[in-house]
C-alpha cells in the first residue's frame, strides 16, 4: 500500500493561514459487509482554515460522504480525531454533539431535503430553531427579527418572493439556494457540502456554485465542499484528491475564482483518475 503523496507546496498567492477551522487527523472508518470490515476511510488528514473553500474529489465509492459524515458528527469514526473550530468533535457526549453540529454547521447536500410541507421561509428558519431548542409549534412562528434575517438571507440568495412556496412549487436550482439558505441561518463556522449540483443541470449547478464563490469572498465563510465533478472542484482554491480512502495530493488552484480545470487533470492523470 503506498502513501499518500506529500502537499503540494502553497503557491506565492495562496492566502496568509488564519486560524484552523477543519482539523482532521489519522481518520480511519470501516463499515461490516457480510461481516467482513471493509475499510473506506484508511488515515485521513486535512485542515481546513478559516475564509477557506476547500474541495475533496475523488472517484465515486471513494469515502468523500463517508469523510464529510464524520467531520458533521453524522457518523462516528473508528479512529482518529475530528476538531472543529478547536472543539474535538468525538470527545463530546451525543447530546453535546448534535447540539454543536445544529449551532456550528451547515449542510447542504445532493438531495436538498427540504421538508416538503414547509414553505422555503419555514424550511430555512428550521434550524435556528432547532438550535435555539424550540418546541414545534414555535418553529413555525418566526419572530420578527427571525423573519427579517431569513428574508434578508433568501433575497441575497436571489429568493426574494419564493419565501411562501413549497418545494414543489420551485425550480431545482431555487430548491438548492433555499437548502443553502437554510444552511447559513445559524452563521455557521463551516458550510459542508456534499455535490450539491449533483441533481442540477449544468447552467443551474453554476448558479449555485457562483453563490458559494461569492459567500466565501467576504473571507469569512469557511466552505468544504466533496465532488466527482472536476469543472465543480474548480471552484475551491484547494483540491484535496482522494482515492480508496485516503488523500494522495492537495492541488492548490488560487484565490476564490473559478479556475482553468487543466492544473487539476494534470495531477488527476498523475494518479490514474
Ligand atoms: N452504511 C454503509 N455500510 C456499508 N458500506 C457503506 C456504507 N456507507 C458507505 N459505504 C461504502 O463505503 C464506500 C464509500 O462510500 P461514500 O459514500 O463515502 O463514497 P463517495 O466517495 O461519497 O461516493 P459517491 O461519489 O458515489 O457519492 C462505498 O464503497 C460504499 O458502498
Ligand atoms: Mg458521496
Amino acid at each position: 500500500m503506498s502513501e499518500p503523496a506529500a502537499p503540494t507546496p502553497e503557491a506565492p498567492d495562496a492566502p496568509p493561514p488564519g486560524a484552523p477551522v477543519v482539523e482532521v487527523t489519522g481518520l480511519h472508518k470501516a463499515y461490516r459487509v457480510s461481516r467482513q470490515p471493509h475499510e473506506i476511510l484508511r488515515g485521513v488528514s486535512l485542515t481546513v482554515r478559516r475564509g477557506e473553500f476547500v474541495a475533496v474529489m475523488g472517484p465515486s465509492g471513494s469515502g468523500k460522504s463517508t469523510l464529510l459524515h464524520c467531520l458533521g458528527g453524522l457518523e462516528t469514526p473508528d479512529g482518529g480525531t475530528v476538531r472543529i473550530d478547536g472543539v474535538d468533535l468525538y470527545a463530546l457526549s451525543d447530546g453535546a454533539r448534535s447540539r454543536f453540529r445544529r449551532e456550528r454547521l451547515g449542510f447542504v447536500f445532493q438531495f436538498f431535503n427540504l421538508l416538503p410541507n414547509l414553505t422555503a421561509a419555514e424550511n430555512v428558519s428550521l434550524p435556528f430553531h432547532l438550535a435555539q431548542g424550540s418546541s414545534w409549534p414555535s418553529r413555525l412562528r418566526p419572530d420578527g427579527a427571525l423573519q427579517r434575517r431569513v428574508a434578508g438571507l433568501m433575497s441575497s440568495l436571489g429568493l426574494q418572493g419564493l419565501q411562501g412556496h413549497r418545494p414543489d412549487e420551485i425550480a431545482g436550482g431555487e430548491r438548492q439556494r433555499v437548502a443553502l439558505a437554510r444552511a447559513l441561518v445559524t452563521d455557521p463556522a463551516l458550510l459542508l457540502a456534499d455535490e450539491p449540483t449533483g441533481t442540477l443541470d449544468y447552467h443551474t449547478g453554476r448558479e449555485v456554485l457562483e453563490l458559494l464563490l461569492e459567500l466565501g469572498r467576504t473571507g469569512e465563510r469557511t466552505i468544504l465542499l466533496v465532488t466527482h465533478d472536476v469543472r465543480t472542484a474548480a471552484y475551491a482554491e484547494r483540491v484535496a484528491i482522494m482515492r480508496d480512502g485516503q488523500i494522495l495530493e492537495e492541488v492548490w488552484l488560487g484565490r476564490r475564482a473559478v479556475h482553468d480545470t487543466a492544473p487539476l487533470l494534470e495531477r488527476l492523470a498523475v494518479h490514474g483518475l
